[in-house]
């Protein structure tokens, strides 16, 4: 069989520029990446446009699309003439997991771009490109294969074990909803508003060492999910947090949460989002417990929309550090989804393949689930 492989270039031994589009949820994101042969990879630019979904409640698969349709196309046209036109010589996009149709609005253009311009185009696996994201600060020195990511966004909650680019093993997964979706849920029962809820209830407890614990009732109790089913211990669960808030306004009266006073809901807040994460905590304890074969000191990277938040970073490093989990975190600004991590996965695989791509990738279809555990180079 011909092997379509070779008719491509090899992975340039000069400089090349690459465009990467995200477009999995509700942010149109492109961005230019120049990467030098020897040395580190360098943003030249990245422009977003996120869907403002405050009036809906939450992201409306349609409305996505749309908002992708409007946007995608003219946030690369302004990012190619604001930057005078660059030559590009690979173009990247997230293939899945995701939207279907926000997906394909991303792809399409993608592909189209890399028709037009005769350059490869490689389609990213989005939860790959988060895990990968420091690497590119450190140019691939940092973290090391093997190491262990907890990815937390409004999509996904897991632990992986990654021992190359082309080997993911979830050790701990969600039976249900995603940390980052419950948070959400949790906060607009507290009266929390805006397009990124986890973000705006994190800064509305604000200070940990200010908050008044003891404006609760004393009876109240925020149990930890999954400690007692044996069978599902390596499981993480989030969805009995948002499934507790209509329960507390019945029990002490609150109806509705959103009106109490600020004191009160600050306290709430901060008493269930430490209990998400004591259960991240006891979680990753008890996968690594199950799993001696893994070598312990470990790198331990924390990914994701969620990995922002201030007292997830301050619980994961003082409770992991002793077990011999180095914690580490994506840089803030890089944590909730963007084009620069695409960019970056897009090159891990470019290079480690030693030829972008075959014509196949220009079939590519959107992959609206997508386990990162099946994700190879032949993906
Ligand atoms: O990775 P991401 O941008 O999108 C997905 O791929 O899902 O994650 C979005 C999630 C949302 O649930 C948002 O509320 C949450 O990340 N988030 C936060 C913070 N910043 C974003 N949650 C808690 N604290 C934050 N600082
Ligand atoms: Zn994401």
């Amino acid at each position: 069989m011909l092997r379509l492989k070779h008719l491509f270039p090899r992975v340039p031994a000069r400089t090349y520029r690459v465009l990467a589009i995200e477009s999995s949820c509700d942010d149109s994101a492109v961005c230019l990446v120049n990467r030098p042969p020897n040395g580190p990879p360098i943003l030249e630019d990245h422009l977003k446009a996120t869907l403002d979904s405050a009036k809906d409640g939450g992201i409306i698969p349609i409305e996505a699309l749309s908002h992708h349709l409007q946007n995608i196309a003219p946030v690369v046209d302004t990012l190619m003439r604001k930057n005078g036109q660059p030559k590009v010589d690979l173009v990247c996009a997230t293939q899945g997991p995701g939207m279907y149709s926000s997906l394909a609005a991303g792809l399409q253009v993608a592909k189209g771009l890399s028709i037009a311009w005769k350059v490869p185009f490689v389609p990213v696996h989005h939860m790959l490109a988060h895990l990968l994201t420091p690497r590119f600060f450190t140019n691939a020195e940092s973290p090391q294969f093997p190491f262990l990511s907890l990815l937390v966004s409004g999509g996904h909650t897991m632990l992986v074990l990654s021992k190359s680019l082309f080997n993911h093993e979830i050790l701990v997964n969600t039976l249900d909803n995603s940390i980052g979706n419950s948070l959400d849920k949790c906060g607009r029962h507290l009266g929390i508003t805006g397009t990124m809820i986890g973000k705006e209830l994190d800064s509305f407890i604000g200070d940990w060492d200010t908050v008044d614990f003891s404006v609760l009732p004393q009876d109240i109790s925020v149990p930890l999910p999954l400690e007692r089913e044996k069978k599902r211990v390596l499981n993480f669960s989030f969805a009995h947090f948002a499934s507790l808030m209509p329960r507390f306004e019945k029990t002490y009266n609150w109806s509705p949460l959103s009106e109490q006073p600020q004191e009160l809901r600050r306290a709430l807040g901060a008493k269930i989002e430490d209990t998400m994460f004591t259960h991240l905590v006891r979680k990753i304890m008890i996968a690594l417990e199950s799993r001696p074969d893994i070598p312990i000191p470990i790198p331990l990277l924390c990914a994701g929309g969620v990995a922002a938040n201030s007292r997830l970073r301050t619980r994961l490093t003082s409770d992991l550090e002793p077990y011999g989990l180095h914690s580490s975190f994506v840089p803030l600004k890089w944590c909730t989804d963007n084009a620069l991590m695409i960019a970056w996965a897009g090159i891990e695989t470019f290079e480690a393949n030693n030829s972008v791509g075959s014509r196949a990738s220009l079939g590519a279809e959107p992959k609206a689930k997508w386990p990162l555990s099946e994700y190879s180079d032949h993906s």
